[in-house]
């Protein structure tokens, strides 16, 4: 504690001092951030539309960090109706207090801001953060966040000569708030109006297919050097297949695990899923190259438009990109290519994490199950006249008050403990009901996709081990086909049409955590619930407790006090300022 000493005074008030020395661990550094969350206008697909963007940027700053760091982030919500920023992969270990999903926090109200404060615990890895509720995703508000390794444990791989955040994702010249009205009146959110590469639109490589005007990414490289690429689909609900002209992209990481390293020549990122390649500038330069994100899985006639197109340029380019762009996967016949390239991912047993290896290692495949939840998707269904998403027949109501918030309050009636562990043979219905999941416990979640599209799961405060894929329906025999070795371990897992993927996970992170359809039509309707994780021995220890700028709302709205809404100018745009042992 003595470590967060005197000299962050002159950066902060004492009111602030007084609330991050409650979580300012000895020795882990201190790291400060402030976020505001505005309107901009753009035009990034030539229509001009009010985006969401982050200190003025879209898409938003990198948060940029390193293993253990204490981080105090001071989001302020500029727009006009209600903001959480959630923080996707990072595991708030024994803190789903910082969480930012309405299940364990309130959500800020325009014009206030919140400090969120978590220690970025045992992690490594690529993640990002994004805005979770109102749908507000769809029209940014996302920004990468990456936490690197101390520098004394080693990375798989040569230190690379660069590093290069690509955010893609489909995009609708539509704002979140006229999405959200088509999505409440039942309607399908139809074909995208086209993908961004870091909130960009198309580079001009067809003259019938892009407008004249767009403005498009370029990533400059120097020839011979490697650079370490990290891509994240922050997209709403397409796959995209991602790829660099006569480039191969060697995978190294992902959502914090580093893999076995292979060379692929495109890659699908499904939407949430975070990815990091080692890509080698080791081409002639006689051109600039294309950078790709297309639409996976439909029908590419139609898709089109719906295609990401950035460039990468040599610093000795002798002149622009020209030409057909690097083809898509060939496969419609072969339903198995992608889940093949899926299973191809494997974890890098001996590399370390974010602990030296063998500590960091884990022998997942010899620990005994101790519950199986076998979770099920189907279309979109018509409950009570509204049309909904569900898993196994429960639509999940947006809660009010947040879970632990009403555990410490000893309120009754927030929420039911009594998720179903499989699908029920009843009528659809809403609720709040949650998993009554056991702290400790090895579990088992199969997600069986009922759907014809391609949806991804994400589970908050956990990474899973992602242990198979195959279509058709589970089984109990289809354990023997499980990869009980090297499975990767990720907190976001495609779900393929009409096929299951089972995940592994350790309960030893206490909270209240939420697992949803990360696609954000699907979540928008419904389709989430919360595993409830409480040591039964709980005294004070397991968890921490709530912050002390915890926000009340809902059936506890009564105890929050009005925010003073200073003026203060703020630290505006100061990234990253060093802390304790600055
Ligand atoms: C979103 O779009 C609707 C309809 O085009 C418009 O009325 C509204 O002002 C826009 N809202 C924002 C926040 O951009
Ligand atoms: C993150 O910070 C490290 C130094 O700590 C720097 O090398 C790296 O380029 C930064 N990455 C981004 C994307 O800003
Ligand atoms: C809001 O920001 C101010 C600094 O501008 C800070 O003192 C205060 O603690 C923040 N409020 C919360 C609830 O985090
Ligand atoms: C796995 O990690 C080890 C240890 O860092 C490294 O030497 C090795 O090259 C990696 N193996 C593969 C296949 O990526
Ligand atoms: C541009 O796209 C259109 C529509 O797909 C296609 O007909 C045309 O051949 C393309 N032009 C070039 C130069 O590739
Ligand atoms: C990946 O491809 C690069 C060429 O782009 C090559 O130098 C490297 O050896 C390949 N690595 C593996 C593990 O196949
Ligand atoms: C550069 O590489 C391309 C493709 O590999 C090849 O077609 C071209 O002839 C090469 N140009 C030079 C100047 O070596
Ligand atoms: C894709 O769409 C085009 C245009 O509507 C249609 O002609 C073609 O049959 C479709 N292809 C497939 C595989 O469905
Ligand atoms: C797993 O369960 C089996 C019986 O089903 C038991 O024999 C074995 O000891 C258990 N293993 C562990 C590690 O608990
Ligand atoms: C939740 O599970 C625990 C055992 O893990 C059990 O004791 C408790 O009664 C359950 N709670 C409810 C409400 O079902
Ligand atoms: C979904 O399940 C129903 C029966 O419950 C079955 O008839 C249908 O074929 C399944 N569809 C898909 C896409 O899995
Ligand atoms: C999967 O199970 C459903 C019933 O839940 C059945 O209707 C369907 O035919 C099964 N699909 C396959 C491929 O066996």
């Amino acid at each position: 504690m003595a470590l967060c000493g005197f000299s962050m005074l002159s950066l902060f008030s004492y009111l602030q001092f007084a609330l991050l020395a409650s979580f300012c661990f000895a020795a882990d550094p201190f790291v400060s951030n402030e976020l505001h969350v505005s309107y901009i206008t753009v035009s990034p697909l030539g229509v001009p539309q009010q985006v969401i963007a982050v200190n003025g940027k879209f898409p938003g700053p990198p948060i940029n960090v390193t293993t253990n760091n204490n981080l105090a982030v001071n989001v302020y919500n500029e727009l006009d109706e209600d903001l959480l920023l959630t923080w996707s992969g990072i595991q708030m270990r024994r803190n789903s207090w910082q969480d930012g999903v309405l299940g364990t926090n309130c959500p800020i109200p325009p014009k206030w801001n919140w400090t969120y404060q978590f220690q970025v615990k045992d992690q490594i890895g690529s993640f990002f953060y994004f805005p979770s509720i109102n749908f507000q995703r769809a029209s940014g508000g996302f920004g990468p966040f990456i936490i690197n390794n101390r520098e004394i444990i080693p990375i798989p791989f040569a230190q690379p000569d660069g590093d290069i955040v690509i955010m893609i994702g489909d995009w609708y010249t539509q704002n979140h708030t006229a999405l959200r009205t088509a999505l409440d009146a039942g309607k399908s959110l139809g074909m995208p109006d086209g993908v961004l590469i870091n909130g960009k639109g198309p580079f001009r490589y067809n003259t019938t297919l892009v407008p004249d005007g767009i403005e498009y990414e370029t990533f400059n490289v120097d020839p011979g050097k490697t650079y370490r690429i990290r891509v994240h689909n922050v997209g709403i609900s397409t796959t995209l297949n991602f790829r660099i002209q006569n480039h191969n992209l060697l995978l190294a990481e992902t959502e914090g695990y580093y893999t076995i390293q292979s060379n692929y020549t495109q890659f699908d990122i499904h939407v949430g899923q975070s990815y990091s390649f080692l890509v080698t500038m080791d081409q002639n330069a006689s051109s600039d190259y294309y950078v790709v994100a297309s639409a996976r899985f439909v029908n590419e006639s139609l898709w089109q438009m719906v295609t990401g197109v950035a460039i990468l340029h040599y610093s000795n380019s002798k002149g622009s990109a020209a030409g057909p762009l690097p083809p898509p996967p060939d496969d419609v016949y072969d339903k198995e290519a992608s889940m093949n390239q899926a299973r191809s991912v494997r974890q890098n047993t001996s590399a370390s994490g974010a602990r030296p290896n063998p500590q960091g290692s884990f022998h997942y495949g010899q620990i005994n199950i101790t519950d199986t939840y076998m979770l099920k998707v189907v279309p979109p269904e018509t409950i009570n006249g509204k049309t909904q998403a569900t898993i196994n027949g429960i639509s999940f109501v947006k809660p009010e008050t947040p879970f632990r918030l009403a555990d410490q309050h000893n309120l009754r009636g927030i929420y039911k403990l009594d998720f179903p562990s499989k699908p029920m043979n009843r009528s659809p219905m809403t609720d709040i009901s949650l998993i009554n999941a056991t702290y400790k416990g090895f579990i088992e979640i199969v997600l069986q996709n009922n759907d014809t599209i391609m949806q991804t799961f994400h589970i908050d405060g956990y990474s899973a081990f992602v242990v198979g894929y195959s279509y058709g329906n589970w089984s109990e025999d289809s354990r023997n086909s499980y990869n009980k070795w090297d499975a990767i371990s990720r907190c976001t897992v495609q779900v393929y049409p009409e096929a299951w993927t089972a995940i592994l996970i350790s309960l030893d992170n206490p909270g209240v955590w939420n697992l949803r359809s990360e696609n954000l039509d699907k979540w928008y309707l419904g389709q989430e619930t919360y595993l409830r994780i409480v040591n039964p021995e709980e005294n004070g220890k397991t968890e921490m407790a709530a912050p002390a700028n915890v926000l009340y709302c809902g059936a506890l709205k009564s105890l929050q006090p009005e925010q003073h809404q200073s003026s203060a100018t703020s630290i505006f745009g100061a990234e990253n300022l060093a802390g304790c042992l600055g």
